[in-house]
């Protein structure tokens, strides 16, 4: 009994200094467990004198419970204390802007191309695809341009060899689709096709969509009426379309596509040059030579076709008026096709 003031300050002070609540734990089986000291002591008592035991039991138990409360109170100011030092460690400010990912847009071409798709597509056409390195034959031969043909100079041909070439339209998709296959054909063949040009209406590398109709009875007012729906369609208005007699020699008859120009509605803008009309790309009924060509018999079958630039039906549609942004795929002008 002697020994128990020294127990309690020992363990009161052990508690002061413990700063852990695992800590903490020990020191309350070290002192209070089953095999602690204060149970040691009470084991004692049997050995004592009846008349001393009540009175030393209760002396224990009090020192006990003293120990006790105190390492009760440590352990939970220590709880608290490192819950603290939690919230500190993990502070998150809700207030803060959060990390966005940036989030990229469709391209104004894809854009178009995908309108374009989406039209023809719901029309019955097939989309088709093909070389862009191509051979003589299918860029020009096949579609009525034998060599030394005129309409060749337009076509500013970047030439690997005498016979390989980029593909200075994408017709050469049609003629290997009538060649592979059997009519009817309805495809349309949108890609890059290239050129020997660069200024602000005309880049070396650019996208066409090029369309074929070919079956019994096609007649040109199919044509006209096709391509004058395509355009109300792609500009959202209802605006006026006029075909100007024009040369390819793929097709005969052959006509230029304009539209009424869509930003001054045919008043005159600088857009249309004052002209009040805006040219889309060409079209025409498919040369009976063409269709033979590619083994269709013309006897039997009329078709037409029609081809326009991607890029220039994009500035027309979102009002550019530099071909070359397109290609340069700054992020700030991309951005605005969100
Ligand atoms: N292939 C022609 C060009 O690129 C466009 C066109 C296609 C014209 C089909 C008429 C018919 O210039």
């Amino acid at each position: 009994m002697d020994q128990l003031q020294a127990l309690v300050d020992e363990a009161l002070k052990a508690i002061e200094t413990a700063s852990t609540v695992p800590e903490i734990e020990q020191l309350r089986v070290t002192y209070l467990g089953k095999k602690s000291t204060f149970s040691e002591l009470m084991k004692t008592l049997g050995r004592m004198d009846a008349a001393e035991r009540p009175a030393a039991g209760a002396r224990i138990n009090t020192a006990r419970e003293q120990v006790q409360q105190v390492l009760e109170e440590r352990r939970q100011h220590l709880e608290a204390w490192a819950r603290e030092q939690r919230l500190v460690a993990e502070r998150l400010d809700v207030t803060l802007p959060g990390r966005h990912e940036a989030s990229g847009t469709r391209h104004p071409v894809s854009r178009v191309l995908d309108r374009l798709s989406h039209f023809f597509t719901s029309a019955g056409f097939q989309v088709v695809d093909g070389p862009e390195v191509e051979d003589d034959f299918h860029n020009f031969e096949a579609l009525n341009i034998p060599a030394h043909h005129p309409a060749r100079a337009m076509h500013d041909t970047f030439y690997f060899n005498a016979h390989t070439l980029l593909r200075t339209h994408t017709s050469p998709v049609q003629i290997r689709t009538m060649e592979t296959g059997q009519p009817p054909f309805r495809v349309i063949c949108p890609g890059r096709v290239y050129r020997c040009d660069s200024d602000m209406t005309h880049s070396p590398m650019f996208h066409q969509v090029e369309g074929l109709l070919v079956d019994e009875g096609v007649s040109f007012a199919d044509l006209k009426g096709m391509m004058a729906e395509l355009l109300r369609a792609f500009f959202e208005m209802d605006v006026a379309v006029r075909f100007r007699p024009s040369y390819f020699p793929f097709t005969e008859p052959s006509a230029e596509i304009d539209v009424q120009c869509v930003h001054c509605q045919g008043q005159g803008c600088r857009v249309c040059k004052q002209t009040g009309w805006l040219e889309i790309g060409g079209c025409g009924m498919v040369h009976p030579r063409v269709l033979n060509n590619c083994g269709v018999d013309a006897e039997r079958y009329t078709g037409f076709a029609f081809g326009m630039g991607v890029e220039r039906l994009a500035m027309l549609r979102y009002g550019v008026q530099d071909l070359r942004l397109f290609f340069e795929n700054d992020v700030r002008f991309l951005r605005q096709f969100a």
